[in-house]
């Protein structure tokens, strides 16, 4: 087969829309601070050692760091409970160290987007210790969301929603005198306090927080749990459909609630939205956002984690006076065939293009199983947050895992808008599926009594030298969570320069990417290959990946990437080739 005899779709998305903002088409790369890269030594990863290691990103071809929280913090949930957002925590450095981060990172032509945490805060910060403080109904006390129980005195809490770590999202206090108080919810762990977002005093403070970070220089804002900021009014019950709290960052979604009916048919088997995900009142607090970030000279970014479906309704959180972008989890958790990936790509250009906003696109992050696991579970992957270990059922083919999230990887930069890595992807690490349970950190593990791994799997500091202790993570060989022994063929040094390495590939994808504005395109689709096939074009590039077991044949032209070896002409299964007009 070659280009002109295949034969074009009707089907072709738009590109994802006018305008020049750099994060239309960047590629965002995530550190996870904890396990990025530690200069003290003390097993925990932290600014200096990121600012070392900022030009191995710059060199990779990443348009901008994401930050995730590195803020003062009891660290009960890796940084996202926060006792202060104006200081970095001294596990992680200082403000100088953060400067000196930002500056360098800049120097290097990399853009620094901060994680804020708007919808609690710890339990230690001063508002919360305030409001325990303070009697019911005064100001301190509205600051959250507290509330009487329910039953002969209070006993009950006031509804029955789970949190999002397993367990009531309601705790009660203890009064000064000893007696059983009033119950404050919190839709992670206890010793994350809900704010009250009704209340303007908060939206006051988190403005000048915004402001505090825009004036040392962040280009923009991932916004964590952004669904969750407004609670349907009088909090009525919820049940959810069956599996847990459903669609937190860390809840569960299956890929199923992403498959959508004829294109304007509700389901009527759908659950109702659950009352604290998604309810319209945030969107006035994106508009107060995007005001404060548009005080700001240069383009600055919004993202929003927005557990919300379908994509039409994601889609308006990114409408022109609101965010800028919001992660397509949608995206994330389609399975691996071809018609539900074109589906969801369809779709999602459509949705995001349809308010002028870029699609985006993401495989991992901290909250999820990576993908070089992930893609080889298929229908078998745990609900989203359980994550896997030494006691599932399900166990990851490692070779079959890579190899579909190269390829995976080679459909996603290939596609239009902007994409988000998660730190080590391009290394093709895999989920640590064997730390031990005394290991375990993550708060799902301990609210659930064990009976849910959580997503500690994803956070094993990463591995930079083969030879070096650590891996090169730090010099003393000491790590927050155990990395595992056979994790020496994924470091960096030992993939750097070696031709099909995965790093090389990512390199050679972003480079491409780059020169050939993939970014700034748009997707025609190309039939004719089959339906096991995922093939477009994005500009003069063709894009063809091969989801089925029956090897397809190449149109004639040049190979600029290819996820795996191709030999004698045949795209193999499980692989993606991007090809140029000779
Ligand atoms: C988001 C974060 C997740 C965290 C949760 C609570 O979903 O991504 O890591 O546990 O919020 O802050």
């Amino acid at each position: 087969m070659t280009l002109e005899s295949t034969p074009d779709s009707v089907v072709s998305a738009q590109s994802t829309a006018p305008g020049s903002e750099w994060w239309r088409t960047a590629v965002i790369y995530q550190v996870y601070p904890r396990s990025f890269a530690d200069s003290t030594g003390d097993g925990v990863g932290d600014l200096v050692g990121i600012t070392h290691r900022l030009p191995a990103l710059a060199e990779l071809g990443v348009d901008a760091v994401w930050l995730s929280p590195f803020f003062r913090s009891p660290q009960k949930d890796a940084g996202y409970d926060v006792s202060d957002y104006c200081d970095v925590d001294p596990l992680f450095g200082t403000l100088d160290d953060f400067d000196t981060l930002i500056e360098t990172a800049h120097s290097l032509g990399l853009r620094v987007i901060a994680d804020m945490v708007p919808n609690h805060t710890s339990d230690q910060h001063e508002w919360f210790q305030a409001a325990l403080a303070s009697p019911e109904g005064s100001p301190e006390r509205d600051r959250y969301m507290f509330r009487e129980g329910t039953g002969p005195n209070g006993y009950l809490p006031p509804n029955n929603w789970e949190s999002v770590f397993g367990g009531s999202m309601w705790e009660r206090v203890t009064n000064a005198d000893g007696t059983p108080g009033q119950w404050f919810l919190h839709i992670f762990d206890k010793s994350q306090p809900d704010l009250n977002w009704e209340n303007p005093w908060v939206r006051e403070q988190f403005r000048g927080i915004l402001r505090f970070w825009l004036d040392r220089g962040v280009d923009g804002f991932r916004v964590d749990v952004a669904h969750g900021m407004i609670k349907q009014a009088g909090l009525p019950d919820y049940t959810p459909p069956a599996e847990g709290a459903s669609m937190g960052g860390t809840g569960s979604v299956d890929a199923s609630e992403f498959t959508p009916l004829e294109p304007g048919i509700q389901d009527p088997t759908a659950p109702p939205e659950p009352p604290y995900w998604g309810q319209e009142g945030v969107h006035e607090i994106w508009r107060e956002w995007h005001q404060v970030l548009a005080e700001y000279p240069g383009d600055r970014v919004l993202c929003a984690e927005a557990w919300v479906d379908p994509l039409e309704k994601v889609a308006l959180w990114v409408r022109p006076d609101e965010m800028s972008q919001a992660f397509n989890f949608a995206y994330m958790f389609t399975d691996w065939k071809a018609p539900a990936l074109r589906r969801v790509i369809d779709e999602s250009l459509e949705a995001f293009g349809g308010v002028g906003a870029p699609a985006t696109w993401v495989l991992s992050n901290h909250d999820v199983i990576r993908h070089a696991s992930r893609l080889a579970l298929g229908a078998d992957a745990p609900p989203q947050g359980a994550g896997i270990g030494p006691g599932s059922t399900v166990k990851p083919d490692r070779a079959l895992g890579l190899r579909r999230a190269r390829a995976a990887t080679s459909i996603m930069l290939a596609l239009p808008g902007s994409a988000y890595l998660y730190q080590g992807e391009e290394l093709g690490l895999p989920e640590d599926i064997e730390l031990p349970d005394a290991a375990r950190q993550d708060p799902t593990w301990f609210r659930t009594g064990g009976e849910k791994y959580g997503r500690d799997g994803c956070r094993v500091p990463i591995p930079w030298e083969a030879d070096a202790p650590a891996y090169g993570f730090n010099a003393t060989g000491a790590s927050w969570l155990p990395q595992p022994s056979d994790w020496d063929g994924y470091a960096r040094d030992a993939q750097e320069g070696i031709v099909g390495s995965t790093l090389e590939l990512y390199r050679s994808a972003l480079r491409s990417r780059r020169e050939l504005n993939l970014g700034g395109g748009s997707v025609l689709w190309l039939n004719g290959y089959g339906s096991s096939v995922v093939a477009f074009r994005n500009g003069e590039l063709t894009v063809i990946a091969n989801l089925g077991p029956v090897p397809v044949e190449l149109p004639v032209g040049r190979v600029v990437l290819a996820s795996e070896q191709i030999v004698g002409g045949v795209l193999p299964t499980d692989t993606t080739v991007w090809i140029a007009p000779n």
